[in-house]
C-alpha cells in the first residue's frame, strides 16, 4: 500500500516556517506586501485569492486588494502595474489569471518588474530557472520539489516523467527536476504511447487536466506517484488527474487530492513573498 504525501501538513509546517522568518525580519523594520490584483468575479479565483489574503494574514505579509471590475481597460490595469513596480512599499505583485477576454495575458505578465513576480511567470524568471539563477520560481511545481523532499523520495538520478507541458506547472516543473539532477522526460497529448512513457517513471508527475486519466496501467511498481490535477466529480468529491484507488496499491508514494499539490501552492507563494527581499536586496 503506498504512503500518502501529506500537502496539508507540509504546507503547514512551510507556514509555520515562514512566519517566524516574517516575525524576525518585522523585529528589524523589514515589512512584506503583497498586492493581489483580481479583475472581474470568476467565482473560482475568488476562492483563490481569499485563500492568499489569509495564508497572508496568518504569516505576517500585508495584503493589500485591488479588485478591478470585469470591463476595465487593459491600459488601466498596466497603469496599475507600473505604479505598483514603482511603489517601494510593495515586494510582490500578483494578478489573478485568467484575465478578461480582452486582456492580453502575455503583455500584463510582462509589465509585472520580473523581481516583484512572485507568481514566476515573467519571462526574465522562467529563463533564470532555465540557466539555474536565482529568480521567482512558478509555486505549483516549486511546491512539488518540496513535497518530494520533505516526504523523504529523493529526485537525484530517478527517471522523472512529467506529463504536461504548460507554462506554470509542465515545463517548470521539468526544469526544477533537471536542476535536481533527475533524468526528465516531458510528456503530453501527442506523446506516442505515453502508458509506456509514464510506466518508466520512477516519479510520474500527471499535470494534463484529465479527471481520473492515470490509472494503474500507467503506472510501474513501487513509483512515486503526484498528482496536480483537481477536479470535481458529479457526486460533488474532488479527484485529481489520477485514479487513486486503481493506482494505490502498485504505487510506493501518491499525494491525495484534495490535501496534495493543492495546499503546497499558496504555501509557495508565501516563500515568494519572503524570498523578495532577498532577491531586491532588501534584508
Ligand atoms: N490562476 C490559477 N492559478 C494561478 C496562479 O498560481 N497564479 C495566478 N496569478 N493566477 C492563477
Amino acid at each position: 500500500m503506498a504512503s500518502l504525501i501529506d500537502g496539508k501538513q507540509i504546507s503547514q509546517d512551510i507556514k509555520d516556517e515562514l512566519r517566524e522568518k516574517v516575525r524576525k525580519y518585522k523585529e528589524s523594520g523589514k515589512e512584506i506586501a503583497l498586492a493581489v490584483i483580481q479583475v472581474g468575479n470568476d467565482p473560482a479565483s475568488s476562492v483563490y485569492v481569499n485563500n492568499k489574503k489569509k495564508a497572508c494574514e496568518y504569516i505576517g505579509i500585508k495584503s493589500v486588494a485591488f479588485e478591478l471590475p470585469e470591463e476595465t481597460q487593459q491600459d488601466e490595469l498596466l497603469k496599475l502595474i507600473d505604479e505598483l513596480n514603482a511603489d517601494q512599499g510593495i515586494q510582490g505583485i500578483l494578478v489573478q489569471l485568467p484575465l478578461p477576454k480582452h486582456m492580453n495575458e502575455n503583455l500584463i505578465i510582462n509589465r509585472i518588474n520580473p523581481l516583484k513576480d512572485v507568481d514566476g511567470f515573467h519571462p526574465g524568471n522562467v529563463g533564470a530557472l532555465c540557466i539555474g539563477q536565482p529568480g521567482f520560481v512558478s509555486c505549483t511545481p516549486a511546491g512539488i520539489i518540496e513535497l518530494l523532499k520533505r516526504s523523504g523520495n529523493e529526485v537525484v538520478g530517478k527517471e522523472c516523467v512529467v506529463v504536461g507541458r504548460s507554462n506554470i506547472v509542465g515545463k517548470p516543473m521539468a526544469l526544477l527536476l533537471l536542476a535536481e539532477n533527475a533524468t526528465v522526460t516531458i510528456a503530453h497529448s501527442k506523446t506516442r504511447d505515453l502508458k509506456e512513457v509514464c510506466k518508466r517513471a520512477d516519479i510520474l508527475i500527471a499535470a494534463v487536466g484529465k479527471p481520473k486519466m492515470f490509472n494503474r496501467d500507467y503506472i510501474k511498481e513501487g513509483a512515486v506517484v503526484i498528482d496536480v490535477g483537481i477536479h470535481r466529480m458529479e457526486n460533488g468529491k474532488l479527484c485529481g488527474d489520477v485514479d487513486f484507488e486503481d493506482v494505490l496499491d502498485k504505487c510506493s508514494a501518491i499525494t491525495p487530492v484534495p490535501g496534495g499539490v493543492g495546499p503546497m501552492t499558496i504555501a509557495m507563494l508565501m516563500n515568494n513573498c519572503v524570498e523578495s527581499l532577498k532577491l531586491q536586496r532588501m534584508e
